[in-house]
């Protein structure tokens, strides 16, 4: 049988936080449903973050009650503190994610904090996700390159992913940010990942701006890393990463790992369809 890769769909919140123009709520609860019918086991969509700083997630509550829950789905969610963890639990969310940088200048960006002041932020997060055994995941922004500060040392992302793995996160999404990692960039710095964590603790999270996010998924995948990042029809961007394009396409991602002989659970033709509404949404 076909070793299993997972892609975890983030395009209802990856994607959409970087459109500009205001998707309607329904719109993103039909995107979600039709998603959650594609065979997903894991489906990033809400972001309880400052409304001031990303307008498009202001909705996000809403679109967690509405949906239609699919079993065996897990519908995720960002939470940068405790606030949005509070929020994120009153919606629905059966796990939340902290996301922090490996570069200070993204750091205080994306945050408005410094590496050190984002980890104490979230230590509130994993202790009250801890008490109502609720799944944390950890973002490391920038891995290769920041947008601010140039290109960012192996060592640096592997002391903020041992700090993160310390606090109770129960996998590392490792995120090329602004897209621009090359496949022995990235070599570089799972090597220095993998000697504080076990490579089946860590996602690969790559925007595709450079062209090259299918190259690294492979890079990533020799390495041992057996989860990746995606969203459907490529939408995507970090409003606070200047010039980064949208995550790699899952269908993309998918047709890749079939062609290495990989299974990813996923039906093809729902992917199809939840790409062409991506379409229609980004045409209106
Ligand atoms: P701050 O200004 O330092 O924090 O922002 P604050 O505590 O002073 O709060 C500022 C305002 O936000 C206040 O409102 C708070 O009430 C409100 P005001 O008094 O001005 O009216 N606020 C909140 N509102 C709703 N929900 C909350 C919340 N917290 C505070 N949870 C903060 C700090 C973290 C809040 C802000 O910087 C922020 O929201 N940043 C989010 C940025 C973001 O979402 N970026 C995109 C996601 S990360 C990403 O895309 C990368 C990733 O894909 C991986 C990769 O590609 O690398 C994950
Ligand atoms: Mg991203």
């Amino acid at each position: 049988m076909a070793e299993k890769v997972e892609i975890f769909e983030v395009g209802p919140r990856d994607g959409l936080q970087n459109e500009k123009r205001r998707i309607p709520t329904a719109q993103k609860i039909a995107l979600v449903d039709c998603l959650s019918g594609a065979g997903f086991t894991r489906i990033e969509m809400a972001s309880f973050v400052s409304p001031k700083w990303v307008p498009q997630m202001a909705d996000s509550g809403e679109v967690l009650r509405r949906i239609r829950r699919a079993p065996g789905v897990s519908y995720a969610a960002l939470t940068p503190n405790l606030r949005g963890f509070e929020d994120a639990m009153e919606a629905g969310a059966d796990e939340v994610a902290i996301f922090g940088s490996a570069s200070e200048g993204f750091s205080k960006a994306n945050i408005n904090a410094s590496i050190e002041e984002s980890l104490a932020r979230f230590a509130p997060v994993m202790e009250a996700a801890n008490a109502e055994g609720v799944r944390v995941r950890g973002y490391i922004s920038c891995v290769v390159e920041c947008p601010y500060d140039g290109p960012v040392a192996p060592e640096q992302v592997a002391q903020v992913a041992a700090r993160l793995w310390s606090m109770g996160c129960y996998e590392i999404s490792l995120g090329d940010t602004i897209g621009r990692a090359t496949p022995e960039a990235v070599d570089a710095m799972l090597a220095a990942v993998c000697e504080e964590l076990p490579a089946n603790r860590l996602a690969g999270h790559f925007h595709d701006t450079g062209g090259r996010a299918l190259d690294n998924i492979e890079a990533a995948l020799a390495r041992g890393l057996r989860v990746f990042d995606a969203a459907v029809g490529g939408l995507g961007g970090c409003p606070y990463a200047p010039g980064a394009a949208g995550n790699v396409a899952s269908e993309a991602v998918h047709d890749r790992l079939t062609a290495l002989g990989y299974e990813t659970g996923l039906d093809r033709a729902v992917l199809d369809k939840a790409a062409a509404m991506v379409r229609e949404m980004r045409a209106e």
